[in-house]
């Protein structure tokens, strides 16, 4: 089996100050970038950012600086953020880079070569914000002014030269692929999204700009720029070094596994780059995943709504972790999902204090006063401690198929319930009145140790600063995590030394008001 992973997040628009939707997108693939990883995949996790066309040059011009000197500033603010949120990301891209112009060219060469663009002149709204175009079905009016319906974001009105992509042409091939691949675009209510706007009729589409100039000339002919998105979707196949077809990295990792992008941005992934893909003759990736937003009262968090909860602030004051876990946790994967501070909180205080915190804790003192923190022998499982851990082993091929289906809320299930299970377990067994039993004192001990473990093990792609303080009970480190080791009852050694651990998640006080 192929035992490659190739995940993407978005390259992000770079602005002064990302948001929790960004935070999100980054969470959620590096959470399956690290599932992978410890089930003994070579990952490449791509994220960075898109820096070229009009909004960005207008950005820059309100600074009054260069657009190249602004983004070299804001690129940076992603780069720190992907520490901040300690993403493996194996590479970041920034769409300024040689590298990337490169691939981009030479991808609409490609396109011109097989007779894919025509220069014509192009008339309609564009949403500068959206950096899209629109028809004049999908523009309301809204306070004089005229907006896309969708977004929300303000339109222009253009009319100039402009090069078109013949997408009108790939309209069948591109049914036909949703139809020979079911999962290509997930989740399925977004996939019937799609379908029905391809069924409704493709127009060709406007890929170059003359009015200004900031992005990506069009080889041979240097006053226009190549469109925002042709330029950035190609990001995903330049940083494995396209067009170098037999580079390590591009036979390697192409097609992608996993595009991880969130639904406003579908089309632009499921529809556009499959068609340029398919007209440059090169397979298309596994599969386009649509997340939902992240909202903040009912409306999608957004710099220009102002109603951003800045993840930053959130990090500071609770630290990460509870952060990566109340994400992952709280919002339903694929469904919109609401975020506040108070939820955050009671996360922090229910599942990672007292659900799993506490577990570690209670566990290893036990250890400490009854078995001189070693991993106790062991003898017998009873039928108690077999039903507890065979949950895992049962469950290991139903928690990869349901990875692989991105499925993160069966995942966070198994977690929760695993870990009341845990407890509850800990508590009906009561080995403190099993002193004078010393067998099952010890197997009830080396029982709750693997419990731990197990369930750290399946903790760590969400919680990883934690797990590896975690890991130190068993002098284990991240790189000793297999997933398949979940599925083993007796993985701990008996005397082996244990290490106590401090508090690893402070309870919040919450003023009852
Ligand atoms: O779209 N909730 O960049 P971007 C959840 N440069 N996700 C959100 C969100 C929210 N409130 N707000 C934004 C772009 N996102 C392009 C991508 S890829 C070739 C080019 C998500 O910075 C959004 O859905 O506007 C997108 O997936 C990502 O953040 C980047 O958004
Ligand atoms: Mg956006």
């Amino acid at each position: 089996m192929d035992k490659n992973f190739y995940i993407t997040t978005p390259i992000y628009y770079p602005s002064a100050k990302p948001h929790m939707g960004h935070a999100y997108s980054s969470i959620i693939a590096d959470f399956f970038a690290r599932f992978k990883r410890i089930d003994g995949f070579d990952v490449h996790f791509l994220t960075g950012t898109d820096e070229h066309g009009l909004k960005i040059q207008r950005a820059a011009e309100t600074k009054n600086i260069e657009p190249l000197n602004f983004c070299d500033q804001i690129s940076q603010t992603f780069r720190d953020l992907s520490k901040t949120l300690n993403l493996s990301n194996t590479d970041f891209i920034r769409t300024t880079e040689d590298r990337h112009k490169k691939t981009v060219q030479y991808l609409w060469s490609e396109l011109e070569k097989n007779n894919d663009i025509y220069l014509s002149k192009y008339s309609g709204w564009y949403s500068v914000s959206d950096e899209a175009f629109y028809g004049e079905d999908e523009i309301i009016n809204k306070d004089e002014i005229k907006i896309a319906e969708v977004s929300g974001s303000p339109v222009e009105w253009i009319e100039e030269e402009s090069y078109f992509f013949r997408l009108s042409k790939w309209e069948n091939d591109l049914l036909n692929y949703y139809e020979k691949n079911p999962d290509f675009i997930s989740p399925k209510s977004r996939k019937n999204e799609v379908v029905s706007f391809v069924k409704g009729g493709l127009k060709d589409l406007s890929i170059s700009r003359k009015a200004f100039s900031w992005g990506i000339k069009v080889p041979n002919n240097p006053e226009h720029v190549i469109y925002v998105w042709l330029d950035a979707l190609t990001n995903y196949i330049s940083a494995l070094n396209y067009p170098d077809t037999n580079d390590k990295l591009f036979k390697k990792f192409w097609p992608a596994s996993l595009h991880l992008i969130g639904k406003d941005i579908l089309r632009f992934h499921a529809v556009y780059w499959p068609a340029f893909l398919m007209a440059a003759k090169i397979p298309l990736p596994e599969k386009v995943y649509g997340h939902g937003w992240i909202l903040s009262g009912e409306e999608k968090m957004s710099k220009s709504k102002g109603n951003i909860l800045d993840p930053l602030d959130i990090i500071d004051i609770y630290g990460l972790d509870p952060l990566r876990y109340y994400l992952i946790k709280e919002v339903s994967f694929g469904n919109d999902g609401n975020i506040s501070q108070d939820k955050l909180e009671d996360c922090i205080n229910s599942d990672l204090a007292n659900n799993y915190g506490n577990l570690c804790q209670r566990v290893t003192a036990f250890a400490e006063k009854n078995c001189s923190l070693k991993v106790p022998e062991i003898k017998n499982f009873n039928e108690e401690d077999l039903i507890i851990l065979d949950k895992f082993t049962k469950n290991l091929p139903i928690i990869r198929e349901e990875i692989d289906k991105q499925n993160v809320n069966f995942y966070i299930n198994f977690i929760v319930n695993a870990l009341f299970e845990a407890n509850k377990y800990f508590n009906d067994q009561e080995p403190w009145k099993k002193k004078d039993d010393k067998d099952r004192l010890n197997t009830i001990v080396y029982t709750s140790l693997e419990l731990i473990r197990k369930i750290s093990f399946m903790l760590y792609p969400i919680i990883p600063d934690t797990i590896e303080k975690v890991l130190k009970i068993f002098n284990l480190n991240p790189l000793d995590i297999k997933i398949e080791s979940i599925a083993i009852h007796k993985n701990l050694i008996p005397g082996d030394n244990l290490k106590r651990i401090d508090i690893l998640f402070k309870k919040i006080e919450k003023d009852n008001d």
